[in-house]
């Protein structure tokens, strides 16, 4: 099973692949609403086929109650590849990351992680398939395996930039995106972060950088409060604060290392299928493909400890266009057919 063109090999040996039928198994469950506490929610509600693997419409996909989701949910494309899980890192592996979909109130809101066992050994359209697969019947372990194997096989590649960069294809990129894709791993620095190897590339380090993006500065601990005409008294501003807003501000990679240096450091996402799964950066604060890099000409967000390679650029208006353009250029020829494959599974099992 070779990756498509522009991306590395994932397995050393073809046998590590998973089997088509454990995918199967993967792709029912990752459709499967029944998972959820209420039967409303699944894997595919908020990293929609559709939808590049997210949700376009929503800075914050909306979760079980009503409650925004704190994040931006990230696109599934290439997930394979990834060093680590979240905007934060704090997820090493895709088997074990579901867990977190399970247990989060907003998400699954499962009692426990053995709830979602239960259930699954109940459907009965996984009877028999966790012991035909496994030699036994389903597990949080196998249920995380299923999942991982299927989302491992959403590599997406062979864009116009990938045939004509990779490929030799001359014309496969068009003069514009060509100018763009220089500005971007000369001028404008962008390589040095979404990095683009001479075989192939994951337009990502794999590491943590501060951009600014979605940086407000801290609200005061302490607010005044009118108790009566002319009687005021100080409070804490979270007891003041209107139930429903977050509250507090996103630390980031900090929140998992407890590192300063990591301070409001988000994983470098890639860029791949980028033009699909807007909106941008780890709160969706950006909406379009323009504002990211006009956001990156005036040199990042205002957070004082944003990454020093930030810094204004003096792009022209052509050059902002250029970039664009180059970014539009990867997004992959078999989008189209991963959403197809996804689609293929009945709907809740
Ligand atoms: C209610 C919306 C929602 C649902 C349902 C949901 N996700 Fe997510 N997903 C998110 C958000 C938001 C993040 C980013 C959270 C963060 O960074 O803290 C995320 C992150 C991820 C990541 C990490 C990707 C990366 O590049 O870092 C994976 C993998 C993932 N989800 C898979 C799943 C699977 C599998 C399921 C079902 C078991 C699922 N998600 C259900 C919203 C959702
Ligand atoms: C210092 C490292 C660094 C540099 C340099 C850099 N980026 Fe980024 N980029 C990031 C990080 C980290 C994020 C995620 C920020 C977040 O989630 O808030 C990101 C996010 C993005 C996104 C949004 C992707 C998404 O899925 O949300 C785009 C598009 C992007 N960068 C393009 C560029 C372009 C174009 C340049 C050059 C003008 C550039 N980047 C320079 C680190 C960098």
């Amino acid at each position: 099973m070779d990756p498509p063109l522009g991306l590395p090999p994932l397995y050393a040996d073809p046998s590590e692949a998973p089997s088509a039928e454990l995918i199967a198994l993967g792709r029912r469950l990752f459709f499967d609403r029944r998972l959820s506490r209420a039967g409303t929610m699944s894997c595919g509600m908020c990293h929609i086929p559709e939808q590049g693997f997210t949700s376009n419409e929503l800075r914050t996909p909306v979760g079980t109650g009503g409650a925004s989701l704190r994040r931006n949910a990230p696109s599934l494309f290439n997930v394979a590849y990834r060093k680590s899980l979240f905007h934060d890192g704090r997820e090493p592996f895709l088997e074990t990351q579901p867990v977190n979909v399970f247990l989060e109130p907003r998400e699954f809101a499962l009692p426990s992680a053995g709830a979602v066992v239960e259930r699954v050994r109940s459907l009965p359209e996984y009877a028999g398939a966790f012991e035909r697969i496994f030699g036994g019947p389903a597990t949080l372990d196998r249920i995380g395996a299923a999942l991982a194997a299927y989302e491992r096989t959403l590599l997406s590649a062979g864009s116009p930039f990938d045939r004509w960069y990779y490929g030799g294809e001359e014309d496969a990129l068009d003069e514009a995106a060509k100018r763009g894709f220089a500005l971007f791993t000369g001028r404008a620095g962008c390589a040095r972060c979404h990095l683009v190897g001479p075989k192939w590339a994951l337009f990502s380090d794999g590491g943590f950088h501060n951009t600014g993006a979605g940086y407000r500065e801290a609200p005061p601990e302490k607010v005044r409060v009118q108790l009566a005409p002319g009687v005021f008294t100080e409070m804490e501003r979270k007891v003041v604060e209107s139930v429903g807003e977050p509250a507090e501000p996103d630390l980031g990679r900090h929140e998992v290392t407890r590192d300063p240096a990591d301070l409001r450091r988000f994983a470098t996402p890639s860029l791949r299928n980028v033009a699909l799964t807007a909106p941008y950066m780890h709160d969706g604060s950006l909406s379009t493909l323009e504002e990211v890099v006009r956001f990156y000409d005036r040199g990042g967000g205002d957070d004082p400890a944003k990454d020093p390679l930030l810094r204004p650029l003096g792009l022209s208006e052509r050059e902002i266009a250029d970039l664009v353009a180059f970014l539009r250029s990867l997004t992959g020829d078999d989008v189209d057919a991963l959403i197809g494959e996804a689609r293929s599974s009945p709907p809740d099992g």
